[in-house]
Order: C-alpha cells, then structure tokens, then sequence
C-alpha cells in the first residue's frame, strides 16, 4: 500500500481542503469556470459530510479507545447517516463512500471507482479528482489511514480482540483490515448530475 504525505493527509480526517479562491489587491477578482464551481461545490458536500461522522467516530473512540463500541455505532449508523446526509442535499448530488479494499459490501466500488482509486494510489495523489461521467460529473476525495482509523482498520492482531469479534460477526467478508499508518484507505465520493 501507498504511503500518503502526512501533513496533507492530516487535512484528510476534517475535510479541511480550502478550495476557496484567494484574491489580493494586485490581482482582479478571479470567476470560477462551470466546471470549477460544480467542483468547489462538490467538495463542500463531502466535507459537510466528513465534518458530520468526524465528531461521532471521535467521541466513540474517546468513550472507549478499543473501538469495540464504535464498531456498533458505525455498523447500525453509517448508512442511515448517509442516507439523511444526502435526504438534505439537491437531487443531482449524492454522497458515499467506497474503497478498494472495503469492508460493508454495501461501499462496494463500481469499475470507474476502482479506476481513479487506483490511480490516486499509482500516482500519489491525495488531491480530490473531479471526473466527467456519461450524466454529469464525479468528485472523489482520497482519505488516508489516520491514527485513529487504526484502531478498526489496522492489522487484526494488533486490534483489540472484541473489536476483532464484532468486525467478524458484522462483517464476515471484511477486506477493510490490514492498512498501515498514512495508507490510502478508500474515498468519499461525489456524484453530480448535469
Ligand atoms: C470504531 C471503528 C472505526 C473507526 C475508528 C474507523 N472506521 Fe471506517 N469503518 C468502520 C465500519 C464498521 C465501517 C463499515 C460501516 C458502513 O459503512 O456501513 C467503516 C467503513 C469505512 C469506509 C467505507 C468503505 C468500506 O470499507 O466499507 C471508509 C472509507 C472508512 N471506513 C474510512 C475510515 C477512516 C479514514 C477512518 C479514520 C479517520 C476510519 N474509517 C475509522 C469502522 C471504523
């Protein structure tokens, strides 16, 4: 697996990526392309979307640091967030998550996902990646294996056991296991219609 930039990648976990334009008094006010702005856009979404799950994986984590407890939260709430998430947004942009190596079969990529995903691996990139698809657009916002994450995506014997015992009983087939510290873990995913 890839080893990302650790700096960036500590933007990764908040969402933090500023893609607002800058201007100062020598330059003259810049217009952002169609393009650009469907991009900008996008990337608010998915960080309104990290920025909601950011606090919850957190405080789970803090209530118990084995993982155990938010093995549960995460498994009866992941996709109900997302569902809500995306109830609040405009019918032509959807949110989700997937990886190569995924561990609810529900994130599972399609061909063009695993594509890009394999992509920003080959090439480093930890930047979002706006994609033109046959009905509109996809945003893919890389993410890497931050501390945290190892406590339920690290290597299964250094894990805590009961997490290990619930990542078995809810998720038989995981795949989502095994990353290393700064590995590219997967991508939220903007999908736009035009
Ligand atoms: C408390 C355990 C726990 C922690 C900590 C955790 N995850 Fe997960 N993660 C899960 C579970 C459980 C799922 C499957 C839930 C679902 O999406 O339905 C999941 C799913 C995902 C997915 C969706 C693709 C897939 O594998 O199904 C991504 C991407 C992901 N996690 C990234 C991260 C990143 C990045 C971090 C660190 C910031 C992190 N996770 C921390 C438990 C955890």
């Amino acid at each position: 697996m890839n080893k990302l930039l650790i700096i960036p990648a500590l933007f990764m976990l908040g969402g933090c990526v500023n893609q607002s334009v800058t201007q100062n008094n020598n330059t003259p006010p810049k217009t952002l392309s169609q393009e650009e702005s469907i991009k900008v856009d996008a990337i608010n979404k998915i960080n309104g979307f990290v920025n909601l799950i950011k606090p919850l994986l957190m405080s789970s984590l803090k209530a118990d640091p084995t993982g155990e407890s938010g093995m549960d939260m995460c498994s009866a709430s992941a996709q109900e967030l997302t569902k809500d998430y995306n109830k609040k947004l405009s019918s032509d942009i959807k949110i989700r998550r997937t990886a190569l190596k995924y561990r609810n079969v529900l994130n599972k990529p399609d061909n063009m996902d695993k594509q890009v995903m394999n992509q920003m691996i080959a090439s480093k990139n930890i930047s979002p990646v706006m994609i033109k698809t046959k009905n509109g657009y996809r945003v893919y916002q890389p993410l890497a294996n931050l501390q945290p994450c190892l406590v339920c995506h690290g290597d299964m014997n250094d894990m805590n056991p009961k997490t290990v015992a619930k990542i078995k009983k809810y998720y038989p087939k995981d795949l989502a296991n095994g990353f290393k510290l700064n590995d590219f873990r997967g991508v939220v995913v903007a999908e736009i219609k035009k």
